[in-house]
């Protein structure tokens, strides 16, 4: 698998740490320093679909491929205002393409599982061209008079065509270890003449802490394994790609891999956390700028609810 286009999208609206703190109990000092985070892109008036599609289409005209030549479309998404359809075939109509497609939520790891998937299919021979994009918007989850959740997130798309190539993909490791009371999002359901249930609905909950330990233990074991299998040390990596959901979490990573910091790129600063977008964001703005060229080696690696997690070694 060979990543040949890559392409994002935000939403036009930037909120300011200032600007959250006019109506919660919080303040820009206490953000930047226990998140690293000062601004994020918040959907106004946009649609994560029209967005997602957005992004696909720039990785699209970046691959050069023909639209109609994309064997498969995979959406990384955690919830949008469709239940059903599945994003991936409504982005499908808006790029124009013509194939199979089909929605995965591997929460914030969902990019990770994705690209998982598609390195199958183009082994097995059934795809040669893969668009996966990754659209999220998980300010929708959250509860907007609580300040835990709130100040972490922001909306974002990101997208990338991938393609058969020769052993880009040195190694990769997903990983779910069921538990679900640290993270989770119950949304509503219709009520039936047969149930009617008790209310199950509850905005974005998360146990910030045991989110926090679980994601530096998971990376560290899932970037370890992957390394070993690789037969890579960490000084090899050209750049470790992080999901972007804390600084002081990626910094936890970056000592246990002792490495320096100039390998750890970040966009979480301007963008906050995109969920499954935000490595496929940081990616398409490194490529872009010329920060990422061909042959460098890149460690991506993820974790989110489920809880989930996984690392990624590939060569571009
Ligand atoms: O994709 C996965 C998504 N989730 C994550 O990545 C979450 C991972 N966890 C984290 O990023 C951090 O745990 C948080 C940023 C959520 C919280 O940081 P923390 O250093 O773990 O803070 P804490 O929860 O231990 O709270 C410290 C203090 C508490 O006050 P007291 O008890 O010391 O008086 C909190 O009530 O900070 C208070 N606090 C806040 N103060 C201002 C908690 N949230 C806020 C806030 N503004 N937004």
């Amino acid at each position: 698998m060979k990543i040949i286009g890559t392409g994002s999208s935000l939403p036009a609206k930037t909120v300011t740490n200032d600007m959250l703190a006019s109506f919660l109990d919080t303040s820009d000092e206490w953000i930047t320093e226990r998140t690293g985070i000062k601004t994020r892109r918040l959907i106004t008036t946009e649609t994560l679909i029209d967005m997602g599609a957005d992004a696909a289409k720039k990785a699209i005209n970046m691959s050069g491929i023909d639209v109609k030549d994309i064997d498969y479309i995979i959406c990384s998404n955690v919830a949008n205002n469709f239940v059903t359809p599945a994003m991936s075939c409504m982005v499908e109509g808006l790029v124009g393409a013509d194939c199979p497609c089909f929605d995965l939520n591997g929460a914030c790891a969902g990019f990770l599982f994705a690209l998982d998937m598609a390195d199958g299919l183009l082994k097995t021979g059934r795809a040669h061209n893969i668009l996966i994009v990754c659209a999220e918007e998980p300010s929708k989850f959250c509860n907007w008079e609580a300040r835990d959740t709130t100040i972490l997130f922001g909306d974002g798309a990101g997208a990338v065509v991938v393609t058969r190539g020769d052993d880009h993909v040195l190694s990769i490791k997903m990983s779910t270890k069921s538990k679900y009371e640290s993270l989770y999002y119950q949304r509503k359901m219709e009520l039936t003449p047969y149930d009617q249930g008790t209310e199950l609905y509850n905005p974005l909950v998360m146990d910030g802490r045991d989110v926090f330990r679980m994601a530096v233990s998971a990376s560290t074991r899932d970037i370890d394994y992957v390394m070993n299998e690789a037969n890579l040390s960490p000084s090899d990596i050209t750049y470790y790609l992080l999901h972007q959901a804390n600084l002081r979490i990626i910094e936890s990573i970056r000592k246990h891999l002792d490495q320096p910091i100039e390998k750890f790129p970040t966009n979480l600063e301007r963008y906050g956390n995109t969920s499954s977008a935000s490595m496929v964001i940081l990616m398409d703005e490194m490529i872009r700028d010329g920060r990422i060229k061909r042959g460098d080696l890149l460690m991506l690696s993820a974790f989110g609810a489920g809880f989930v997690s996984g690392a990624c070694a590939m060569r571009y």
